[in-house]
């Protein structure tokens, strides 16, 4: 039957983007806030018997969620036959680990949330860091879908003789792969951060740079901070401009203008975050993974 793809307020162009990929029927819901804050939820369309795709990237996430625990709740109740996030962004990674006394670590809490909400989920390239997979918090089926393809296409369309730059460990596991995409050598800094926005990064080699432009490849651009002393210590040692490549372009505050202003030659982003970077799109990727969670669809390649 028919998938019922349904939004997440605030997620209405991935639902755009989706939907026809997935030959599924616009769902109707209505999400307002009652007077006081708490959220209203209404659906529209009988739901009995149906799968249930929600859409919901979940950038600015603690304004999502109620919407999206509350309209997979509504379905759940009504009857649907399954129910499903694609979340282009999966929020709450990075808190994975207690780093002082007393911390919480959300990302195991916010999977508990999910777990509770819905049946499977989809997401592009989650920061996977001291964990590998997210069978390792989550217990329902989760398929991740790498965005280094799309990377490397762009890469190869945009920019000539590209030298690959990971600016810390965590970043080896997108770089490398681009890297091996385009037959491009690469680089694996280091980095300390020891605040938010206190990051520093360790000083690239210049030989493999030689004649080539680098371009730099991070999950996540926030507060920007990890991509602008990349920038600056790339800057120093006399490479061109470097191409900042971000997965989920996040941009905390003046982020963007000031990873402009440090020197970076352009900063791209896929698709995950609606965005004025976005230049890569995922949607084909993504919609394949969620054709196989409804089982209209073969496997598609995931890491
Ligand atoms: C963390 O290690 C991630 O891979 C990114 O490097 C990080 O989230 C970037 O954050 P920011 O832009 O705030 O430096």
């Amino acid at each position: 039957m028919t998938p019922l793809v349904l939004t997440v307020p605030g997620c209405e162009a991935w639902t755009e983007r989706l939907r026809p990929r997935l030959a599924g029927q616009a769902g109707r819901a209505l999400v307002r806030q009652f007077p006081d804050g708490e959220v209203y939820v209404r659906l529209d369309d009988d739901v009995a018997g149906r799968d249930v795709v929600l859409v919901g990237g979940l950038d600015q996430p603690d304004r999502k969620v109620m919407p999206l625990l509350f309209l997979a709740a509504t379905a759940r109740e009504l009857g649907a036959r399954s129910i499903g996030l694609a979340a282009p962004y999966l929020a709450y990674m990075r808190q994975d680990h207690r780093f002082h006394p007393g911390e919480g670590i959300t990302s195991a809490y916010f999977a508990r949330l999910l777990d509770g909400a819905v049946d499977w989920m989809v997401t592009v390239d989650p920061h996977l860091h001291r964990r590998s997979t997210l069978a390792e918090i989550y217990r329902m089926p989760t398929t991740v879908v790498p965005s280094a393809p799309a990377i490397a296409a762009w890469i190869a369309d945009a920019v000539p003789s590209p030298c690959i730059v990971g600016p810390d460990q965590e970043s080896a596991q997108w770089a490398t792969v681009v890297a091996d995409r385009l037959g491009a050598p690469h680089m694996i800094l280091t980095k300390i951060r020891t605040g938010d926005r206190e990051v520093s990064i360790s000083q690239p080699s210049l030989a493999p740079l030689v004649d080539r432009t680098p371009v730099v490849i991070d999950d996540i651009i926030s507060t920007g901070r990890t991509m602008i002393e990349t920038v600056l210590q790339l800057r120093r040692i006399g490479t061109p401009p470097p191409i900042c490549v971000g997965i989920h372009g996040v941009f905390a505050d003046r982020a963007l203008d000031d990873l402009l202003a440090a020197g970076a030659g352009a900063v791209v982003t896929c698709n995950t975050i609606d965005h004025a970077t976005n230049r890569i799109c995922v949607a084909d990727a993504l919609a394949a993974a969620i054709r196989h969670h409804l089982g209209t669809g073969s496997t598609p390649a995931t890491v």
